[in-house]
């Protein structure tokens, strides 16, 4: 009757725009990919920009594991020291979210910049907002080389904060994400197992939440034609 293609982690997701001439946009080629193979929707978590689900031609369930994340925060440290910190200006939005659901916690961000021939590597940092001596809950989509948390992490110590937990959906941890995060100083790391961590990647203060729980109700809601949105008590 109908098939749903599951993708815990969409593949490609920070290309979704041209950042300079001559390079593919391969995050729509992806959404081509599953709709030429057959998929007649996708459920997906957490995806690099919202906009990527206008890229597949049928409907797009984008879930959020920032309540799984967010609850971890909220059973492991104390709300009123909290600091939200987006490690850099596009996701202040999703900081915002996240600060409202600890209990309206102040916000930072990490001004980043890049050089765009030179991928993965970030050229400098600096923090906007007040950390000195707060807990800072440093959030992202996603965790690769690990290179912007790290130095998210680094310049979040230079300005004066407290503990920093890092929170972030996906853990790509390609080498030499473990080390770095292993040895950045933050407190705690918390990822969702929306892709494999193999035993090789795991370190003393790395968590990982399941992302099973959510993909099971929303896998419900769908094949049972109910609310996806219900999921988000509204606010999907
Ligand atoms: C950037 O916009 C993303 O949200 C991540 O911050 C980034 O892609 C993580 O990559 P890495 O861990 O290699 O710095």
């Amino acid at each position: 009757k109908r098939i749903t293609a599951i993708l815990p982690f969409y593949p490609y997701a920070r290309q979704d725009k041209k950042h300079r001439g001559r390079e593919p946009i391969s995050a729509r080629l992806v959404a081509d990919l599953l709709k030429t193979a057959g998929a007649d929707r996708i459920i997906t978590v957490d995806l690099h920009t919202d906009q990527i689900q206008g890229f597949f031609d049928g409907p797009v369930d984008h879930m959020h594991a920032h309540s799984q994340l967010a609850d971890h925060i909220r059973e492991g440290y104390n709300l009123e020291h909290i600091t939200v910190v987006s490690p850099d200006s596009g996701r202040v939005r999703v900081a915002e979210k996240w600060a409202d659901s600890l209990g309206g916690a102040p916000l930072a961000f990490i001004h980043k910049t890049r050089d765009p021939l030179v991928p993965n590597q970030v050229k400098s940092n600096r923090v906007v907002g007040e950390v000195e001596g707060r807990t800072c809950i440093l959030i992202d989509d996603m965790i690769d080389t690990g290179g912007t948390i790290a130095g998210a992490v680094k310049v979040l110590k230079e300005a004066g904060a407290g503990d920093v937990v890092i929170a972030a959906t996906h853990g790509v941890l390609s080498h030499p994400a473990a080390e770095r995060l292993a040895s950045c100083g933050a407190k705690e790391v918390v990822v969702t197992n929306t892709l494999p961590i193999s035993d090789d990647k795991l370190f003393p203060s790395l968590t990982v939440l399941s992302i099973a729980p959510l993909l099971g109700k929303t896998i419900r809601e769908v094949f049972e034609n109910g609310s996806v949105t219900s999921l988000f008590n509204g606010n999907a």
